[in-house]
């Protein structure tokens, strides 16, 4: 196993907030989802050297590069059909506004992580500081789309924020080596560059009315509390309820 050193100041300052959510959030026997993005992977780093001494959970990913990665770190795994709700989610978001608001799926894996999060008693986001914005949609909110009809459902989102008041909104196809970029269940990705979400539980609500739409990347009343690291590595708990 080869180790990994964080290289650049916003590594040291993830690399940070992992240590502290374990140190803070995380005990012996839990049943833990793991979060997919950089973040979460050294926080994934970090779990597999507390497992190394002794740490005994078990977790459930949220993608097939964040399953890759545990199991080639040693933490035990299980499948989501197979365990009871889970005591804990840690994941990092893309942004996170003051309310815990976040959007998600910049690596898109949105589905599952929602999906994750969701059957989680607890979601407790990581983070370097400069993910927390005032305002949620600087980064582009992506969709998660079925293949069967997907020029359409593009025209009909791009209808959905006209009609919410946001004007002409580019949305761009998430690509990958040249192609659209397939998601671990097998769709696209469709980026949708806002600017500004003005009203974030309202938008949630209505795309996920877009038939085609499997799911977006905002997550709304999800994290209980985020971990945000610094490049100093220090680290601090917020907590939203
Ligand atoms: C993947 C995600 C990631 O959690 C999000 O993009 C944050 O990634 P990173 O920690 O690399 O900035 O939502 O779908």
């Amino acid at each position: 196993m080869t180790t990994v050193r964080p290289r650049t100041e916003q590594d040291r300052a993830k690399v940070a907030a992992g240590v502290h959510a374990l140190d803070t959030q995380v005990r012996n026997g839990m049943l833990l989802g793991l979060g997919s993005g950089t973040t979460s992977h050294w926080f994934v780093r970090s779990l597999a050297e507390r497992v190394q001494e002794g740490l005994d959970v078990v977790g459930v990913p949220t993608s097939t590069a964040t399953r890759d990665l545990a199991l080639e770190l040693g933490i035990r795994l299980a499948d989501l059909n197979d365990v009871p709700p889970l005591d804990l989610t840690i994941d990092g978001p893309d942004e996170i506004d003051g309310a815990g608001n976040m959007i998600k799926g910049g690596g898109a894996c949105l589905l599952w992580e929602k999906v994750v999060a969701r059957a989680s008693h607890r979601m407790v986001t990581v983070l370097d500081d400069t993910k927390i914005v005032a305002t949620l949609g600087r980064f582009p909110l992506p969709v998660e789309v079925v293949p069967f009809g997907w020029v359409s459902t593009r025209r009909h989102l791009a209808r959905l924020f006209a009609d919410a008041g946001l004007g002409q909104v580019r949305i761009t196809n998430r690509m990958r080596d040249g192609e659209l970029l397939v998601t671990d269940s097998g769709h696209y990705i469709l980026d949708a560059h806002l600017d500004a979400i003005p009203d974030v539980p309202g938008l949630a609500a209505v795309l996920n009315h877009i038939p085609g739409v499997v799911e977006h990347g905002l997550f709304v009343g999800i994290a209980d509390a985020m971990v945000v690291g610094h490049p100093d590595g220090s680290a601090e708990v917020r907590t939203f309820r």
